[in-house]
């Protein structure tokens, strides 16, 4: 198909190691049955996550040549600055060694104990931070995100009567801001309109709410508002993206995803006063604000990568070629997540493996089993990664079980594309004899990196 060819070639290449079945077995063993605990040596195509995983371009990689090591004052943080400001459209920005560091600066500022921070839909990090500054994070996106079968383009909308009834129960002195996620990950992927940014915005502004967004993948959100928004066929992405960060006071933002690099982030904002607070925090927690936990070449790398991610080319064959994985996975019967998300493919586990309860884990367990099938590596987004109630000590229960198949930028051929496929319809084949797991080791915080799994009952789906 025309529309999914590449716009890039290849000029440089990592080899893969290919495993045998009983290799495959063996190291899912050892990895307690978590994908997160595998080697990358063992895994054929790495879908863990699209976070950290893409390919530079040779932009990208002559620029970090170019990178200004000093420890203040350098070059190399000036030029990234210039890249935020023209892209982004935010004056204030420091560097973060992640997301999750502008997500703690922010959240350590703005964040008082016993605030209520309202939100489409938690992210992991960004919630812990927001519960670690004393905040209760307040789900307020539509309900349709809930359903994995719901068609509408925007399942990522936040549902304004509950984000007004949200600030009234607490009172807007005690809603520090409004987090809004473009996309939204825990959702599928799920885009925001502009309509409803523009609406969120005049409410936020009666009650004079602040609003930061996530902006991780607000290029994919905006390549769907070109896509589906009346209004801006014809606009450029680069456009819709500003138009977006246009309605938020400042942004938090993992350079890992959008920006196309292997590692940092940053927090930018309109405000000076919370920029001066950021840059007091940033000396503690991530370093000088100048170079904020990164290297000058890191920074040289994301410059450049937000100018290339706002390429309509680019960003366009990035989201058909999530789609195209996940219509070929349609057309083998496979639950998955609808509309087809920005940056990956949700298997939807509770129609997988109806068989199973909640409890008994059935994304991480179809995780694993996908890994054990092909060598291919996926991550659980359900009740894991969802964690325990802080308060009854129980399971949360998400109306989403999902296995997520996440697409790295550049990094995949179609016919790598076509092995997930086949993977994964051939699962779907013998999804009767998938067991459920359980726990064996169970850490406090952010579990499903480090948990340990075990089988209920042996299954051939875990022998060679
Ligand atoms: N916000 C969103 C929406 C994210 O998806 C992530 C990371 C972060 C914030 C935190 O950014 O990792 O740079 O500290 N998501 C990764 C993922 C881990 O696999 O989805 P970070």
């Amino acid at each position: 198909m025309a529309g999914l060819a590449e716009p890039y070639k290849i000029k440089s290449v990592e080899p893969l190691r290919m495993t045998t079945r009983a290799e495959r077995v063996q190291a899912i063993r050892q990895a307690g049955y978590n994908t997160f605990l595998l080697r990358s040596k063992d895994v054929y195509i790495d879908l863990l996550t699209d976070s950290g995983t893409n390919a530079m371009s040779q932009g990208q990689w002559s620029a970090l040549m170019l990178g200004d090591e000093a420890y203040s004052g350098s070059e190399s943080f000036f030029r990234f600055e210039a890249a935020v400001r023209e892209v982004y459209g935010m004056p204030f920005v420091v560097p973060t060694h992640q997301g999750r560091g502008a997500e703690h600066i922010l959240s350590q500022i703005l964040i008082h104990q016993g605030d209520v921070v309202p939100g489409n839909m938690y992210f992991t990090t960004t919630r812990e931070h927001q519960e670690l500054a004393g905040g209760r994070f307040v789900d307020v996106i539509v309900k349709e995100a809930h359903d994995a079968q719901n068609l509408d383009p925007f399942k990522g909308n936040v549902d304004l009567g509950e984000l007004e009834r949200a600030i009234v129960e607490a009172g807007p002195e005690h809603v520090p801001y409004v987090s809004v996620a473009l996309t939204v990950n825990m959702a599928g992927g799920q885009p925001v309109s502009l309509e409803n940014l523009r609406a969120v915005r005049r409410l936020c502004d009666k009650y004079g709410v602040k609003i930061y967004m996530d902006a991780t993948r607000a290029v994919e959100n905006a390549y769907f508002v070109k896509e589906r928004e009346a209004g801006s066929e014809g606009r450029t992405v680069r456009e819709i993206f500003r138009e977006q960060l246009s309605y938020a006071d400042g942004c938090t933002m993992s350079a890992k995803k959008d920006a196309i690099v292997n590692i940092g982030g940053f927090l930018a904002t309109r405000d000076e006063e919370t920029f001066e607070a950021a840059k007091e925090l940033l000396v503690v927690f991530e370093g000088f604000p100048h170079y904020g936990g990164l290297a000058g070449r890191d920074m040289e790398a994301v410059a450049v990568g937000i100018q290339e991610m706002v390429d309509d080319d680019y960003i366009r064959h990035r989201v058909l070629q999530v789609r195209g994985l996940g219509e070929r996975l349609l057309e083998a019967g496979v639950p998955i997540v609808q509309p087809v998300g920005g940056h990956g493919v949700f298997l939807d586990a509770r129609r997988f493996l109806p068989h199973l309860d909640q409890e008994e884990l059935p994304a991480q367990s179809l995780a694993a089993a996908l890994y054990v099938d092909a060598g291919v590596r996926a991550m659980e987004r359900g009740v894991v990664s969802s964690g325990r109630d802080a308060k009854t000590g129980e399971n949360h229960h998400p109306a989403l079980e999902l296995v997520r198949l996440t697409i790295p930028r550049r990094v995949y051929t179609e016919s790598h594309m076509d092995v997930v496929a086949e993977s994964v319809s051939h699962l779907f084949q013998r999804r009767a004899e998938i067991p459920g797991l359980k726990f064996v080791f169970e850490p406090k915080r952010l579990r499903f990196f480090t948990a340990r799994f075990e089988p209920l009952h042996p299954s051939p789906i875990f022998e060679a």
